[in-house]
């Protein structure tokens, strides 16, 4: 949430030694980072040492829901075994067609990834140039601590009363901070039973859970 790139290959290796699972959140990296916005796990080349890779549709892609990619294995096992899965309504075809045209638009406009990180560098840079502090932000994620939670509302009224959008606040007790971001927002609910196939992508069928698809 930093804006920093954790240090995956790193992570992999200690888990190697220890015999652990490797599962990869890349909420704030699909679209983002990698190549052709495939995520952190595709940015370090490491798609063959993690077992479980997650992300969300609801922030880059601006949509609604998300998805877990595996190996066969994997995926026949969350979908027999995975009780938000199972008894959780599907994700509508609209919200589905949504989702694929945006991978579509990600898939033909590979320079949009290069683009956010442009911008992310710009707004970065600005900031520092005026005494804000950025954290360890190296990414399109760029937070400025502003120091305490009073302070921070405060900023982002201002902020908005600016004609700007602040996408996202944060506050903790540490290092209260704003939080400019390339996501649109949107949170998972839950709903009634079943499991839906939604359709065809590249060949694989897509299966609406609750709010995630598996792939
Ligand atoms: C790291 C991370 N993973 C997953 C999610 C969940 O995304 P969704 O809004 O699709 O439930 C979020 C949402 O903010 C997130 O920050």
């Amino acid at each position: 949430m930093d804006g920093d790139i954790a240090p995956l290959p790193e992570l992999v290796d200690l888990c190697g030694r220890h015999n652990a699972t490797v599962m990869v959140d890349e909420a704030h990296a699909t679209g983002c980072l990698g190549p052709g916005g495939r995520g952190i796990v595709a940015y370090f080349g490491l798609e063959k040492s993690v077992l479980v890779s997650m992300s969300t549709l609801s922030k880059t892609l601006g949509s609604f829901g998300a998805f877990v990619a595996g190996d066969a294995l994997l995926r026949e096992y969350l979908v027999n075994v995975s009780r938000s899965f199972i008894f959780t309504t599907a994700l509508p075809p609209t919200v589905t067609a949504a989702s694929l045209a945006a991978l579509n638009i990600l898939e033909q406009q590979p320079n949009l990834v290069h683009q956010v990180q442009e911008n992310g560098k710009y707004l970065r840079n600005g900031l520092q140039a005026m005494g804000f502090d950025t954290l360890a932000s190296e990414t399109h994620i760029v937070p400025v601590r502003v120091g305490n939670t009073v302070k921070t509302l405060e900023f982002a009224r201002r902020y908005e009363s600016k004609g700007s959008m602040l996408l996202h606040t944060s506050s903790d007790s540490a290092a209260a901070k704003l939080q400019d971001t390339s996501q649109c927002n949107g949170h998972s609910f839950q709903g009634g039973p079943g499991l839906r196939p939604l359709g065809l992508w590249k060949g694989r069928t897509l299966f609406g859970i609750g709010s995630m698809m598996i792939i």
